[in-house]
């Protein structure tokens, strides 16, 4: 789906550049969407942050699984 339709920027390269640790500034400038009429900002922002809340929380579980690990080995 096209997020930014001035410079045809879809939700799927934001999501990419937002997965590669991109933070929001850096996708705004690496895919060029919002740096024309500016009204895709939001929506591009709400990506980026939902995207980089959804690898904290796979990271939080990765943590929790290395975490658990040893407990299970000595059982
Ligand atoms: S819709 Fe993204 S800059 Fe216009």
């Amino acid at each position: 789906m096209i997020v930014c339709v001035c410079r045809g920027v879809t939700d799927r390269q934001i999501r990419q550049e937002a997965a590669a640790g991109h933070a929001l500034d850096e996708v705004f400038r690496r895919t060029g969407a919002g740096s024309s009429c500016g009204t895709c900002r939001l929506a591009v922002a709400r990506l980026v942050a939902m995207e980089h809340a959804q690898a904290a929380a796979r990271a939080q579980s990765v943590e929790q699984a290395a975490q658990q690990q040893p407990e299970q080995d000595a059982a």
